[in-house]
């Protein structure tokens, strides 16, 4: 089974920004939507240093770029992506 990728960046900017709270993203998860999730964290992802992909924190989600992020935004995208119940 293909996993989704969570990637929360715990880089510097991203950490002082308020994205601290994101590495509890795991805690949010109902278990049947953790085991479709791959967590990690990631040294900065090299999106805080131009406007052009908006305000830290970062958290990637496969290749979604979620910008400004909060838990509720990592959940909506990750359920965006997750594959329909047989
Ligand atoms: S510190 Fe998070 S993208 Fe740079």
């Amino acid at each position: 089974m293909k996993k989704i990728n969570v990637s929360i960046c715990t880089g510097t900017t991203c950490y002082l920004m308020g994205g601290a709270h994101l590495l509890t993203f795991d805690e949010v998860l109902d278990p049947v939507t953790a085991e479709h999730v791959e967590i990690s964290g990631a040294h900065c992802l090299g999106l805080c240093g131009s406007e052009a992909h908006g305000k830290a924190p970062f958290v990637k989600v496969d290749d979604h770029i979620i910008a400004d992020a909060t838990l509720m935004k990592v959940l909506d995208k990750v359920r965006d992506l997750m594959p329909e119940e047989d």
